[in-house]
C-alpha cells in the first residue's frame, strides 16, 4: 500500500500542475481580443458577394485582422456594394495582376478609426494601407457637403460613403457606391494626341549613341597598340 502511494502521489502532482498552468494561460489578460469578423459582418449585410470573392482570392481578411491588432488608430474599411463592382468595365478585376488586386483592397482600408463625424476634420490626402510609403501612388481625399454628404475621390472616380455596417471604435466599416479606383492602377485614360509622332525630339537618339562609339574608338585604338592578340579579350571587358 504504501509503495502504491508514493506512486500516485507524483503522478497526481503532475496532472494538478498540468491542469493549473494550461488554466492560467487561458485567463491571461494579455491574450488578444476574439478577431471582428469582417467576412461575416459583409456577408450578413447581404449585397457584397464580388467584394467577398476578392477578400476570398486575395487572402486579405487576415492581414486586415493583422494590422486592425497591430494598429494603435484602428482601421476604416471602405466596402464597395455589388452595384459598384457591376460598374466598373467588363472583366477588368482579371486584367489585374494578385498584387494589383491585393493593392485595390488595402486602397479600401483606411489606417485609422474613423467614426461619420471624424470624415469632417480629418486632413487630405488620406492614408490607406495601400500606401505604406505615403508615396502619392495611392490619393484617397474626402470632401464632406453642406448636407453632411461624404465624398470620396481619388482622381479617377468618386464614391459616396453610405450605410455603417459595424463599428467598435477601433474598425469601422461603411458601405460605398464605387470602387476606389486608385490611378496607379486604373490609369486615366490619355488624351487625345493628333501631333504626337511630329513633336518628338530626335536629341536623345543621338546621346544614347554617342557613348558606345567613343567606347569603340577606344577599343580599337587599344587594339592598334597592344596588339590582335588582345582585341578578343577588350571586346570581352
Ligand atoms: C487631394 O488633396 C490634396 C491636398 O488638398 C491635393 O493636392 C490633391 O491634388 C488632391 N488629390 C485628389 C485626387 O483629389
Amino acid at each position: 500500500m504504501a509503495t502504491m502511494k508514493q506512486l500516485l502521489c507524483p503522478s497526481l502532482a503532475l496532472a494538478l500542475l498540468i491542469i493549473s498552468t494550461s488554466t492560467s494561460a487561458q485567463l491571461s489578460p494579455d491574450s488578444p481580443p476574439s478577431p471582428t469578423d469582417i467576412t461575416k459582418v459583409l456577408e450578413k449585410a447581404g449585397h457584397f458577394t464580388a467584394l467577398l470573392r476578392l477578400l476570398r482570392t486575395t487572402h486579405m481578411t487576415g492581414q486586415i485582422l493583422t494590422q486592425l491588432k497591430a494598429s494603435a488608430n484602428g482601421l476604416t474599411f471602405l466596402a464597395p456594394t455589388d452595384a459598384a463592382f457591376s460598374t466598373l468595365k467588363a472583366g477588368a478585376l482579371n486584367t489585374l495582376t494578385d498584387k494589383q488586386q491585393v493593392q485595390l483592397v488595402q486602397f479600401h482600408v483606411i489606417s485609422v478609426y474613423l467614426p461619420k463625424p471624424a470624415f469632417q476634420t480629418v486632413s487630405n490626402p488620406l492614408r490607406t494601407i495601400a500606401d505604406g510609403l505615403n508615396d502619392g501612388k495611392f490619393p484617397l481625399n474626402v470632401t464632406v457637403g453642406g448636407d453632411g454628404s461624404i465624398k470620396l475621390s481619388t482622381g479617377i472616380d468618386e464614391a459616396s460613403v453610405g450605410t455603417e455596417l459595424y463599428s467598435d471604435g477601433q474598425l469601422a466599416m461603411y458601405e460605398v457606391d464605387k470602387v476606389l479606383q486608385p490611378p496607379s492602377i486604373f490609369p486615366p485614360a490619355p488624351p487625345p494626341q493628333p501631333q504626337k509622332a511630329a513633336e518628338e525630339q530626335p536629341t536623345s537618339v543621338v546621346g544614347s549613341s554617342a557613348a558606345p562609339r567613343s567606347l569603340i574608338n577606344g577599343v580599337v585604338e587599344m587594339a592598334a597598340t597592344v596588339g590582335i592578340a588582345a582585341l578578343g579579350a577588350a571586346v570581352y571587358l
